[in-house]
């Protein structure tokens, strides 16, 4: 069973929704965070609380991950505080939801920098030194849009499907080094996650943040490869996706998030937000 504390965990996108509960939860077990986002307010303020609530060190480092250079920025300042990341949690993210043809073309680009070229980068820079110390541990948050085509979020849920492969084949290539890989894969869950724009989730199908980071976090201390840490028909879903045709499949995640109105969404006027 791994043990979270007194060990340094960085969590990114820490500022609100699930990322924010990895915090609470990583800290109420005793691992010391480094917390990254953009909002700079957002995660001062969470680090103020948890310290006050838990005997641990917290650390805040902002940054806009869809810069290709901020994994580089990052890991220098974790550098400059002297610290050694024992667990990395790569949770930053986003998407672009609605028919990709007639939907903005940067946040696909951009979900493609922060789900993607981000994680890996911070991978990259961080994983050598946990290998090198035969100790260490990297969750990807990747998402049950990773086991599936589909339409109407076209490109997030095909960053997700890299994060999938990519996590299972290093976990494979670092297996006996002492450092474990994990993916987790959430379902829908109550976060912010659809903020800026008219689509939203079914209410009576969302997880809380606080139970899927405490199952992530319980799935990796049992030493799990995989962690489907929201209701039971998700895994379920991920499973189907592999035993019918591709192209059946994409049929039902388009009629499915027809039926959630994803084939018609805007963006919401950000002075009303
Ligand atoms: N909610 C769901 O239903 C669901 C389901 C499956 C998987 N997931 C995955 O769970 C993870 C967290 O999503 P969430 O639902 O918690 O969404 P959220 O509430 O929108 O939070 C996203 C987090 O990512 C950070 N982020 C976004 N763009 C960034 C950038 N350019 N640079 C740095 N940080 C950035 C945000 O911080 P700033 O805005 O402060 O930068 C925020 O902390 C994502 O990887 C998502 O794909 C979510």
């Amino acid at each position: 069973m791994h043990d979270y504390a007194n060990t340094t965990a960085l969590v990114t996108g820490a500022s609100k929704g699930l990322g924010e509960a990895y915090a609470r939860e990583l800290a109420s077990r005793g691992a010391h965070l480094v917390l990254v986002a953009r909002s700079a307010d957002a995660l001062h303020a969470l680090a103020g609380q948890l310290r006050k609530a838990h005997s641990v060190r917290v650390d805040v480092i902002a940054a806009d991950l869809s810069d290709r250079r901020s994994p580089q920025a990052v890991v220098d300042a974790v550098g400059e505080l002297g610290l050694d990341v024992d667990l990395l949690l790569n949770n930053a993210g986003m998407g672009s939801v609605g028919p990709f043809l007639s939907r903005p073309l940067e946040p696909n680009l951009q979900s493609v920098d922060v789900n993607v070229t981000a994680l890996i980068g911070l991978v990259h820079l961080l994983a050598p030194g946990m290998v090198e110390r035969g100790r260490g541990g990297i969750v990807n948050v990747a998402s049950t849009a990773a086991f599936q085509p589909m339409p109407y979020q076209a490109s997030y849920a095909a960053t997700k499907a890299f994060v999938l492969s990519f996590t299972e084949a290093l976990a494979e290539e670092v297996r006996g080094t002492g450092v474990r890989v994990m993916a987790a894969h959430p379902g829908a869950t109550d976060t912010g996650f659809f903020d800026r724009t008219t689509a939203t989730m079914d209410p009576r199908a969302t997880d809380t943040p606080a139970d899927v980071a405490a199952r992530t976090l319980d799935d990796f201390a049992r030493g799990r490869s995989i962690s489907f840490p929201g209701r039971a028909y998700n895994r379920v879903g991920a499973w189907a996706a592999r035993l019918l045709p591709r192209t059946a499949v994409a049929r039902v995640t388009g009629n499915l998030n027809r039926r959630a109105g994803f084939d018609d969404v805007s963006d919401l006027d950000p002075a009303t937000l």
